[in-house]
């Protein structure tokens, strides 16, 4: 290509027959820059470059382009080129179009915005300053420098089979959980997840237990299909089976986050397992278990998974790296029943065929080379003693005004008012302050509100705990904003 010209591959329509060479050449171009395929600023090629590359006599290409000069479209500078013109008059767009209909509700959270660096207590955040980026940079140059054809072409629905392989041998030893790497399905994480499960499983109307309160990703992608939810109360054990069964039995399956309940974090006792477990065998229901961050158990041991207890393939297993890692990976797995294998992978070529692979195989190199099992490990001592400075803080600071749970699992704790304010209101005053919060009420369906805020705390020093602190109790304490009022 000549020096100094852009490419410009515009696909222009067949000439009309009848019309000139030139009108038509003016029209595609004059077109091209109103329905922006041409952007403001783009650089034609030389007039015998773009005559030879559609095909036209260089007249024509002169013609046309003086025409579209002398209109506004272009500009040119002698010797130097020709462009878009940037300052096309407004009207060459025409009216701000109406905006197109949006059939959906839009996500329960869609308003809430999470901007970078979080401050205290985010709830969703882990330490990413702590991730070992030069262990993952030397793996992927690695992985760039060897990088086979077959990586490059991609193409298994599953996701890279040596990842897949990696996950079931880690899941194996670590979760409890039983599973070929053939039942593993590697997605972009637990919401895509939820979104491809929701449109393969239900229809419209059909119902599906929701933990109440409960986690809105889940909530969302049942809504998206038109399924009738069923907000089934949390107790201290965590969804209750009894309840679930008054309020609809013959439900097509339920959402369950076992190991460590979104929000209110407790972990669901065998008993309850195995009452779950024998209602979805009765009703031949499924069960989604949401495992996004039981990895960072601080006390006693680690609680296999639901999954593992299956004996009748009930249960569908969802797991992140995006907290585990860093947010930004988008990188998740299912562990599917042999029976839904297939039904997923043919109902997921509808939407991406396959993960990114180079992140993939970066990650399988991770996990397989013992980065990952070393990572956890540094980060639930890290975790651990954050959590520890809030718990020791609250009761320094937040006496009367707030309990923090004394649950020992996750990224985030729940927290209890005891100043008489709801959620809603204790999150306004919060923000005020600027502390990043949410109500517990933002995650209830049916149930009153559970008067309490989500404080998430993996992503914060000692310091920055303390500080955020402070600013809670002056948030939470009517009489010290009065005072300051
Ligand atoms: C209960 C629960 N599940 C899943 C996720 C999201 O996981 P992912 O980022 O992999 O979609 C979150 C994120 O906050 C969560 O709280």
């Amino acid at each position: 290509m000549p020096k100094g010209v852009s490419a410009l591959e515009l696909t222009l329509n067949e000439r009309p027959p009848g019309i000139a060479l030139t009108r038509w050449l003016h029209e595609e171009l004059r077109h091209a820059v109103l329905d922006g395929r041409l952007r403001p600023g783009t650089r034609l090629p030389a007039s015998r470059d773009f005559a030879r590359q559609y095909g036209v006599s260089r007249g024509t290409a002169v013609t046309v382009f003086e025409q579209l000069l002398s209109e506004g479209y272009l500009r040119s500078q002698v010797g130097a080129g020709t462009w878009i013109n940037e300052r096309l008059p407004e009207n060459l767009f025409g009216a701000k179009r109406p905006p197109v209909a949006v059939v959906s509700r839009p996500a329960r959270l869609s308003k809430l915005k999470f901007p970078h660096p979080a401050r205290p207590f985010r709830a969703h955040e882990p330490a990413i300053a702590e991730f070992p980026v030069e262990v993952w940079a030397r793996i992927a140059s690695r992985r760039l420098r060897r990088v086979t054809s077959a990586l490059l072409a991609g193409g298994d629905a599953r996701g890279y089979g040596p990842l897949c392989t990696a996950i079931a041998e880690y899941l194996g030893s670590s979760r409890g959980v039983n599973c070929s790497p053939e039942q593993v399905v590697i997605v972009s994480g637990v919401q895509q997840a939820l979104d491809l499960l929701a449109r393969l499983l239900l229809k419209p109307g059909d119902a599906v237990w929701m933990e109440d309160p409960g986690y809105f990703g889940a909530i969302t992608a049942f809504t998206n299909v038109g399924a009738r939810i069923i907000p089934v109360p949390v107790d201290e054990h965590g969804i209750s089976v009894s309840k679930g069964k008054q309020l609809c039995a013959r439900a097509k399956g339920a959402y369950l986050t076992p190991a460590h309940q979104f929000p209110l974090g407790m972990t669901m006792p065998l008993e309850r397992r195995l009452a779950i477990l024998r209602w979805a065998h009765d009703a031949r229901a499924f069960l989604i278990e949401d495992d996004y961050d039981s990895e960072f158990r601080f006390q006693g041991r680690p609680v296999p998974s639901l999954q593992g207890l299956d004996k009748g393939e009930s249960v569908i297993l969802l797991g992140t790296f995006n907290k585990l890692l860093f947010p930004s990976l988008r990188l998740g797995y299912v562990v599917l029943p042999p029976a839904l294998v297939d039904p997923f992978l043919a109902f997921r070529y509808g939407t991406d065929l396959h993960p990114a692979g180079l992140d993939q195989s970066i990650l399988c190199d991770f996990i397989v080379e013992g980065h990952m099992g070393r990572h956890i490990r540094r980060m639930r001592e890290l975790y651990a003693a954050r959590l520890a400075a809030l718990q020791a803080g609250g009761q320094r600071y937040l006496g009367g005004l707030l309990d923090i749970s004394p649950i020992q699992v996750g990224l985030y704790t729940a927290s209890f008012l005891r100043n008489g304010m709801t959620s809603r209101e204790a999150e306004t005053r919060a923000t005020a302050h600027g502390i990043e919060t949410m109500a517990l009420s933002r995650f209830t369906l049916k149930r009153n509100d559970v008067q309490g805020l989500l404080l998430g705390f993996a992503a914060f020093d000692e310091r920055q705990i303390r500080r955020g602190l402070e600013g809670l109790a002056a948030a939470l304490d009517r009489k010290q904003g009065e005072a300051a009022g």
